[in-house]
């Protein structure tokens, strides 16, 4: 295949950047997203020129480093995976294709493809742990009885990788859906209730102190979550938040 790239390059957070076109030839359909940015990064190195910077670490759907916003969708066009589990057959000979990084306030722009996602990192820091006693006292977590139904709950909002999708998906920049799934996956098990109340009213005081908008349930973040992570998570979270504000 032949490709047109619209990239966005922008040398730094203090510079402006812009849509830059790159012609990219004999694109093999079974290569990877981003192997075939990989081949246009040693084009350009080849070239002289600086290649693109972009985020990436596992390659294989688990780890939320990659991002991106393909052609208006974060993750691209497919549904339920990552930028790094897209293959070019998605796309056809002659296709233009638009590669843009995940934009939100509270996602700054480091270079090019590359947005600062560390607010995800304070807002875990106040309050996504638990703490377990280890003076050799601890009860054995197999002994602790759990409903097949929570547990199951709470593994599907465990799954959630961190890579921010939600918050570029939404028009609110909101990250109610990352912050609802790291709150579920507590809240929904015997280990988490100690902190509970701290931990919800913690999360979402950081997450607005971060300048993440609010959500108002238009539902494009669970479009465009790589891992499905349900609108359920978020009204659990907004229960847990108001049980939370009544104890005080
Ligand atoms: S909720 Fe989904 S889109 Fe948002 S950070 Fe988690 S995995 Fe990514
Ligand atoms: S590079 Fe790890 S999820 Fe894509």
């Amino acid at each position: 295949m032949n490709l047109t790239l619209k990239i966005w390059r922008q040398k730094s957070a203090d510079h402006k950047g812009q849509l830059v076109d790159y012609i990219i030839e004999e694109v093999s359909p079974d290569m990877s997203f981003l192997e075939m940015l990989d081949v246009l990064n040693d084009q350009l190195i080849s070239k002289d020129e600086e290649p693109i910077a972009f985020d990436h670490d596992c390659r294989e759907g688990i780890c939320g480093m990659c991002s991106l916003y393909i052609n208006g969708e974060a993750h691209g066009p497919d549904r339920g995976i990552t930028t790094c589990q897209l293959h070019m057959r998605k796309f056809k000979d002659g296709d233009t294709i638009y590669i843009e990084p995940f934009r939100a306030k509270a996602f700054p722009i480091i270079k090019d493809l590359i947005v600062d996602r560390s607010a995800f990192e304070r807002i875990q820091h106040a309050g996504g742990f638990i703490s377990v006693n280890t003076s050799g006292n601890t009860q054995d977590a197999n002994a602790i009885p759990i409903s097949k139904d929570a547990a199951d709950e709470a593994m599907d909002a465990a799954t959630c990788i961190g890579c921010g999708a939600c918050v570029a998906s939404c028009k609110n920049s909101s990250a109610m859906l990352f912050v609802g799934a790291k709150v579920s996956q507590y809240a929904l098990l015997p280990q988490g209730q100690i902190e509970a109340t701290d931990r919800v009213l913690n999360m979402v005081k950081q997450m607005d102190e971060e300048g993440f908008g609010n959500c108002t349930n238009t539902g494009a973040c669970e479009v465009e979550c790589p891992k499905g992570i349900s609108l359920e998570n978020i009204a659990r979270m907004n229960s847990e938040y108001l049980k939370a504000s009544l104890k005080g």
